[in-house]
């Protein structure tokens, strides 16, 4: 007898009735640059589709953003306010303080994570501060500390470091807890590596480090046990949700880490991910929908139970016309 699996691919409706994994834009958090100004609206030349907002902007994009149902947005900062230290990112009345205020008077129900690191606010870019060009761990994670705070303060709903500092979860932890802020959740960058594909993202931040590189504090992306030994460690120290970044080409990662550990993981899929389908998609070379629908399922089926991507307004309105009966889409 000749087994046939083929049975069970026969019609969408049998197709729909074995799918193994299946998105919906609950699972999404969409990232968004945040610049000063007024009535900013400006794209990424690095990332067609995405923009610069200033803070009244911002507000009117969100109003879109709750409508598709997407429960969750991704703050950045960018700003020329830079020094060696990259003070800026606990000023109680800096750029993301204030935009985080705005965001929650008018949407309290929309969740609100911010990145914190030095490297939008650092005169050299790199994600810590630098005496004999060398990134102090400590001396940073007491700033890093000071961001989530006022972060925290300012109304954030999920602090979200991206520094790669040693210790920094468990800082942060303890430094919102004193401060009152314990039902604010960490989502630890946990296994962030050393990526060429955050290079559109740094035109965006304008974050680009002016010497050297990151691989003294993000991951060389050879290694693999490293990432479970970083998520142990994050988890140890108090992290919430745990992050993979990039996510495509670590979704060996992503599966290992969900076979490990019983938290939730989040894939980032970053700029330069984004920007491959972008420019084939422009080249006429790829469906966007499909192109983009197979990337993010693929990180879900790896393990990932929240996708952050610049897709996510798209996905969204895909999802929402397939529930009018398009059938191509998961
Ligand atoms: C800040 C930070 C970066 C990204 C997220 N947070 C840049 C970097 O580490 O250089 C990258 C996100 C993306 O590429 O979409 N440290």
């Amino acid at each position: 007898m000749v087994k046939r699996p083929r049975r069970l691919r026969v019609n969408d409706g049998m197709r729909a009735l074995v799918r193994e994994t299946r998105l919906t834009a609950e699972n999404l958090i969409y990232p968004l640059f945040v610049v000063e100004g007024k009535g900013v609206v400006n794209e990424i030349s690095s990332m067609p589709g995405v923009y610069h907002f200033s803070i009244d902007t911002l507000l009117i994009e969100l109003d879109e953003v709750i409508q598709l149902g997407i429960p969750a947005i991704l703050l950045f900062g960018v700003t020329n306010k830079k020094d060696l230290s990259g003070s800026e990112c606990y000023n109680p009345d800096g750029l993301i303080q204030r935009a985080i205020k705005a965001v929650k008077e008018r949407h309290p129900e929309l969740l609100v994570a911010a990145d914190v690191c030095l490297c939008e606010y650092t005169s050299h870019g790199h994600c810590g501060v630098i005496k004999d060009n060398k990134i102090l761990n400590d001396e940073t994670v007491e700033l890093l500390v000071k961001s989530a705070i006022s972060y925290a303060r300012a109304g954030a709903d999920i602090i979200a470091p991206s520094d790669m500092m040693d210790g920094r979860v468990k800082a942060i932890r303890n430094g919102m807890d004193k401060h009152g802020y314990t039902d604010v959740a960490i989502m630890s960058y946990s296994a962030k590596y050393a990526s060429s594909f955050y290079s559109p993202f740094r035109e965006a931040a304008q974050s680009a480090p002016s010497f050297g590189d990151r691989k003294t504090y993000q991951m060389d992306y050879c290694n693999k046990k490293e990432a479970i030994r970083e998520v142990e460690l994050d988890i140890e120290e108090g992290a919430d949700i745990i992050m993979v970044k990039p996510a495509l080409s670590y979704l060996d990662i992503i599966n290992e880490i969900d076979h490990h550990f019983y938290i939730p993981i989040a894939a980032y899929h970053v700029s330069g991910e984004y920007a491959m389908i972008k420019a084939a998609v422009e080249k006429g070379w790829l469906d966007e929908k499909k192109a983009v629908m197979e990337c993010v399922i693929s990180m879900k089926r790896a393990g990932a139970d929240i996708i952050i991507t610049y897709y996510s307004k798209d996905i969204a309105r895909w999802l929402r016309e397939e529930a009018y009966g398009l059938k191509e889409l998961r």
